[in-house]
């Protein structure tokens, strides 16, 4: 089933997103460009990612140890999920 027809991305790809390190809407996003056009299947995508898409994270603490990497985002992409997220917590600007 689609979950972003914008770019016809998939549950099950999303899933696979998460699967490989993608724990955010933000790094599905990056990963896949869902979310990037319209936005509206950003809930969908943390709603997957809240049922346990995503590999259990470290406990506090341990993670910082890890090294990270900064994957750079288009500004458009950044956008559709900020404003879907604060959409969705009821913080849109007027
Ligand atoms: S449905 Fe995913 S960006 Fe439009």
């Amino acid at each position: 089933m689609y979950v972003c027809s914008c770019f016809g991305i998939t549950e099950k790809q999303v899933r696979e997103h998460a699967e490989a390190g993608a724990c955010t809407p933000r790094q599905i996003a990056s990963a896949s460009k869902a979310g990037t056009d319209c936005g509206s299947c950003v809930r969908s995508i943390q709603s997957i990612l809240g049922r346990g898409a995503c590999p259990r994270r470290e406990p506090l603490g341990t993670a910082a140890a890890e090294p990270t990497t900064t994957v750079a985002e288009p500004l458009v992409a950044q956008s559709a999920v900020v404003r879907a997220v604060a959409t969705s917590a009821g913080l849109e600007a007027a």
